[in-house]
């Protein structure tokens, strides 16, 4: 079966508005596992905007599957080999961005890329590349050594989402999805799916992983609320 990773930054997110400990990130990533999740994935940012160095500490004592997501330098290389989380996915980052706005600039950064891959790989960490859907990304991944590619769905989905023409973008990432398992690289995707685009894209067979962070956390929180305002009223009518 295809599996879900649970990218739960945005658990950190609420809890960061607040700068204290509730909701806890740690909580949330045990009862994805618990409710059928297959890996966690946190996003270490070198602004630490929501995960912070202590949720990985925390999590990573794990008794469950940790993908991290991190930027490809020494600094976040050095914690990756220090906290050795499963696996690695090497993203880009820019500070101003709101999210990871598109996939890694292989051919600007093949060789420190290359090289976060490999020391990666020596420790035995799955590690995996954020790439737009392009064929020339697949060939460069392959090159570099990296074990899975993460195909970035920011565009298919915003086309769903928006009721627009999508086949286009749909062929490409089965193109890349088919191409990359030729080379026997692990297909994984992600980024802005909800049900219906994560429906759509689940007819690629060669994709065996979503990583899936903003809806999850999102709709968590629209259908836990009757649950929570529950417990409220049972105590205020004591
Ligand atoms: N995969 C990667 C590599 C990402 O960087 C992100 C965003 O942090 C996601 C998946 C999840 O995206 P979303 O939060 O939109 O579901």
């Amino acid at each position: 079966m295809t599996k879900l990773g649970v990218n739960i930054d945005h658990v950190a997110t609420i809890r960061n508005a607040r700068g204290e400990s509730h909701p806890d990130p740690f909580f949330v990533a045990k009862n994805a596992i618990k409710f059928g999740a297959d890996s966690i994935t946190i996003h270490l940012r070198e602004d630490r905007r929501h995960i912070n160095e202590n949720d990985l500490k925390i999590i990573s004592k794990k008794k469950f599957p940790l993908n991290l997501e991190m930027a490809a330098n020494s600094k976040m290389l050095k914690i990756a080999l220090k906290y050795k989380p499963n696996y690695v996915c090497i993203v880009p980052e820019k500070r101003q961005e709101l999210t990871t706005e598109g996939g890694l600039n292989l051919k600007k950064n093949k060789k420190k890329i290359k090289h976060a891959v490999q020391k990666l790989n020596n420790s035995k960490i799955r590690t995996s590349l954020f790439i737009n859907p392009s064929i020339n990304d697949i060939k460069m991944a392959y090159e570099i050594g990296s074990d899975c590619v993460e195909i970035h769905t920011g565009k298919i989905s915003n086309l769903i989402k928006a009721k627009k023409n999508f086949k286009k973008e749909f062929l490409k990432i089965k193109k890349c999805a088919i191409f990359a398992k030729s080379l026997n690289l692990k297909v994984h995707a992600g980024h802005g799916l909800d049900y219906k685009t994560t429906k759509t894209l689940n007819q690629i067979k060669q994709i065996t992983e979503y990583n899936i962070g903003h809806f999850i956390i999102g709709e968590s929180i629209q259908h836990g609320l009757k649950k929570v305002i529950k417990k409220f009223i049972k105590i205020l009518k004591k």
